[in-house]
């Protein structure tokens, strides 16, 4: 599985939970992070290059652990790969039909929120409710810090949620796989009345589902790479965001 950094742990812990017999390869790309502003050719090459290299390390299934990959490579990643590739998408469905006041919100980066599969999406799933739309400015920084809970980390948060509050949402989906770390700040800032809506669950069925069939390879060892010059900053952050350490790999890919 890859992301563009380190919000894609928030999906490993998920799946690894759900299937504690398969040993999963984490690509955070960080030479690269964030994606979010960068243009779809960019994150689409990227997204490949990183497919195909997983895929030649033999793994038996890819997970695009990240929105902005996924609305702007996953047609492509499942063309050009043999093995199946799942992606996370923003959890509009439930959230629209839980609501019970008719306005949910979708957080998001602006590659996510502009794309066109976001739109159709909304088109297909949000039905008679009204999402409004907010980008996550500063969030995945914070995350990639490793600062979840500092007074920078505070404003960043309240400063995306602000427009937000006072207009009635009764739910809020985070459609970033960065964002669900920064949840007991939201949730501090929210309220426990908005309830907020992370899709690594359903991701973490859909991949048991999927392999339900396969055996695992031979190594039973979680690996953990980064495309950053130096490992030090992912490796210091593993205990702080899944609770383990890890030895992490530096891997340069062109
Ligand atoms: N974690 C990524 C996502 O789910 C993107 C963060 C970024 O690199 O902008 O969208």
């Amino acid at each position: 599985m890859f992301d563009s950094g380190l919000g894609g742990l928030s999906v490993w812990q998920a799946v690894a939970a759900a299937l504690p017999s398969w040993p999963i390869t984490y690509l955070a790309d960080q030479a690269y992070c964030p994606y979010g502003c960068r243009s779809d050719d960019e994150i689409a090459a990227r997204s490949l290059k990183i497919g195909q290299y997983l895929q030649l390390q033999g793994a038996q299934l890819l997970l695009v652990a990240c929105n902005t990959a996924t609305t702007a490579a996953i047609s492509a990643l499942r063309q050009q790969l043999s093995i199946p590739v799942v992606g996370i998408e923003p959890a509009i469905k439930p959230a629209a039909a839980a609501s019970t006041t008719g306005r949910i919100a979708v957080l998001a980066t602006e590659a996510t929120l502009r794309s066109s599969r976001m739109q159709a999406l909304l088109a297909s799933h949000a039905g008679q409710v009204s999402v409004l739309r907010g980008i996550g400015h500063g969030w995945v920084e914070q995350v990639e810090a490793g600062d979840l809970q500092s007074a920078l980390a505070r404003q960043r948060v309240a400063a995306v949620l602000a427009p937000l509050l006072g207009e009635n949402v009764d739910h809020i989906v985070l459609g970033c796989t960065h964002y669900p770390f920064l949840v007991p700040l939201i949730q501090q800032l929210t309220g426990p009345a908005i309830r907020l809506y992370d899709p690594a669950e359903a991701v973490a069925r859909r991949i048991c589902s999927l392999l339900a069939n396969r055996q695992p390879s031979e190594s039973q060892l979680h690996r953990f790479m980064t495309t950053a010059s130096q490992a030090d900053n992912m490796a210091r952050l593993l205990p702080v965001l899944i609770g383990q350490a890890a030895v992490v790999e530096t891997l340069v890919l062109h």
